[in-house]
């Protein structure tokens, strides 16, 4: 039996090399450190679970959900936006529920594009944008996230063709792989060039809830005009470490909203009631948990830029996400050095150009493992005399 040429032209996974590395690795008994991957290592906050098991037991969430999620649901994203960032959402027509926002980030130019439509996708960027690109079956251009420009997109440098042709614009900050976080300025001008453009614009806004020195990452949502042009993907993976529960929400542009809600119409009945309800939990009660963990990963990146400079290292430390972006040193491409330092020091680490072409030239880390582990994983590094 043949595949459809649709999934035959899907990219392939990147990272999953990397996985089958590390296995081999670990069961040749190594003991591998691994800051390859963004799996959040902490668990669920007990108050969430505790949400979760009440709801699971009560009969009425064993029903299909309501198609386009619960009204409890949307009203805590709502009210989670006006808490946290001032932004009005209004719950039946500017939410629209996702099992994670991986989903809704591929479905996306599949419910906005036609064949072979633009769209522009930052490089470094998250590998399953690519996903979206593959199954509508559009056409991409890059950005280019330079570090001279804080890893932002430098708009002046998009060609009067890309702005014509261009549909669908994906943002990411804080950012995955870089780290760097957005200002509102930056954001002010998105909204310009989309409105000048006529470009949908998609912040994934995955580590929202994950910003360092006392500054809260700021919403796309907040700059002047942004939901006339775009919407905003807030997943509850990492901010309440519920990554296997699959739960996030879209909120932003009513017509965006509508074309996601369409589009999951014909594919879903949402999500288990039960988890919305969990979810609902996480959204309105105490952010004591949120702040508990931004801590967490702010204290293990100060251990791991100090272990850093302490071997000669020299890194810039990441304002927001849970990952850190650094240089290869030497001759080094990226995969080499990644492979390098699986091989003699048992420190798995993703490879830059696993991100885009831009990613060459950078390995990025997780800081999802505790203290010790991470300044041992340096400490390895050092040992290898390469600074
Ligand atoms: C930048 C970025 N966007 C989106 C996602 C997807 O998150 P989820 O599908 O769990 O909501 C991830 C997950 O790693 C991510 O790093």
């Amino acid at each position: 039996m043949e595949f459809s040429n649709r999934l035959k032209s899907l990219p392939s996974q990147f990272f999953a090399t990397l996985v089958k590395k590390v296995g081999a690795a670990v069961l040749e008994g190594r003991d591998v450190i691994n800051l390859g991957q963004g799996n959040p290592d902490q668990p669920t906050p007990n108050h969430i679970i505790q949400a979760l098991q009440q709801a699971a037991a009560n009969p009425q969430n064993h029903k299909y959900s309501p198609f386009r999620g619960t009204g409890d649901f949307k009203q805590a994203a709502a009210n989670f936006y006006k808490r946290e960032y001032n932004v009005d959402i209004d719950p039946e027509t500017e939410v629209a529920i996702l099992f994670g926002t991986k989903i809704g980030l591929v479905e996306l130019p599949l419910a906005l594009m036609n064949e072979h439509d633009l769209m522009l996708l930052p490089d470094p960027g998250y590998p399953d944008y690519l996903s979206g690109v593959g199954l509508a079956n559009v056409e991409f251009n890059t950005m280019p996230l330079l570090e001279k420009n804080n890893f932002l997109p430098d708009y002046s440098s998009l060609t009067e063709e890309q702005k014509q042709k261009a549909k669908l614009m994906y943002l990411n900050y804080p950012n995955n792989p870089t780290g760097a976080v957005a200002n509102l300025d930056f954001f002010q001008d998105t909204v310009t060039l989309a409105k000048q453009a006529d470009i949908a614009i998609v912040h994934d806004f995955a580590y929202g809830g994950i910003g360092f020195d006392g500054a809260k990452p700021i919403s796309f949502l907040q700059a002047d005009g942004a939901k006339d042009v775009g919407v905003e993907m807030y997943t509850l993976s990492k901010t309440y470490n519920m990554a296997g529960w699959r739960v996030g929400f879209a909120v932003g542009n009513a017509k965006m909203i509508e074309a996601i809600n369409l589009i999951q119409d014909h594919l879903f009945v949402s999500i288990f009631p039960a988890v919305q309800e969990a979810a609902t939990v996480a959204l309105n009660d105490s952010q004591a948990c949120v702040e508990e963990l931004v801590d967490l990963y702010e204290s293990r990146r100060n251990i791991l830029i100090e272990s850093c400079n302490s071997i000669g290292w020299e890194v810039s430390a990441p304002k927001g996400s849970f990952f850190a972006w650094l240089p290869v040193p030497g001759n080094f491409s990226s995969e080499g050095f990644a492979d390098f330092l699986l091989e003699k020091a048992d420190v798995a680490v993703a490879a830059g150009n696993g991100f885009g072409s831009y990613g060459e030239g950078y390995v990025r880390l997780g800081l999802l493992v505790d203290e010790e582990r991470l300044k041992e994983a340096i400490m390895r590094i050092g040992k290898l005399n390469l600074f």
